[in-house]
């Protein structure tokens, strides 16, 4: 499977529109909090196509606050997922946000959410803390996980080899990532 990750753009929002309400429930984020995503100067947003049919099968972004990389959302089509598609999407999140000067990246996660949480493990996100009853749907508690400096040699180091397996499990010489050069903030 080819999968291509750019950035998000308006005519993306139909796509996502069917997945996020699927990969959210009822706490699903309105068309308008996309549309006003991506038109936030501190946030920078990416789909991730399916180069075969052209599919938008997940989708991931985050918020540059200062030095800390804030994910706000990642999410892959029921039809796509357990194919490393949140994982090559979690990569280029990593590598964007070092390109645009972060230097750690937090995000929260339902403390049910076992799937995600093991992701976020698999790149040394720990969890941190507890934001209790953060969730309004159902009063569930978030965990609060963090990167360490992502800047850093191990960290770094991490990364490579992640990227590594990832490339012999797929059997593709290589997983590009952040191949959209062109995706700096505005
Ligand atoms: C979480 C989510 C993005 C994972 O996407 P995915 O493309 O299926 O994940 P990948 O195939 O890239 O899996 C990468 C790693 O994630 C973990 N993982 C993914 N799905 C998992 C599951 N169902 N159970 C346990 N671990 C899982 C594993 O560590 C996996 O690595 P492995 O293949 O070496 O075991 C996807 O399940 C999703 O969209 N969930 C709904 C939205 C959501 O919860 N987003 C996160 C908000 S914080």
């Amino acid at each position: 499977m080819e999968i291509l990750i750019r950035r998000m753009i308006h005519a993306d929002l139909d796509e996502v529109m069917e997945i996020d309400p699927v990969a959210f429930g009822s706490h699903h984020w309105s068309r308008q909090s996309f549309t006003n995503e991506l038109n936030n100067s501190g946030g920078v947003y990416f789909s991730a196509i399916d180069s075969v049919n052209r599919q938008l099968c997940g989708y991931t972004g985050f918020w540059l606050i200062g030095e800390e990389a804030h994910i706000t959302t990642l999410a892959v089509h029921p039809d796509y997922r357990r194919r490393s598609v949140g994982e090559r999407l979690l990569i280029h999140d990593i590598h964007m946000a070092v390109k645009v000067g972060a230097r750690w990246m937090t995000l929260e996660v339902r403390v049910s959410n076992d799937a995600a949480q093991q992701l976020y493990y698999k790149y040394g996100f720990k969890s941190l803390g507890t934001r209790r009853k953060y969730y309004q749907d159902n009063n569930e508690d978030a965990l609060v996980l963090w990167t360490e400096n992502i800047l850093d040699p191990v960290f770094q180091e991490l990364l490579k080899q992640k990227i590594e397996e990832l490339a012999v499990r797929e059997n593709s010489a290589s997983v590009q990532v952040a191949e959209e050069e062109r995706a700096t903030p505005q």
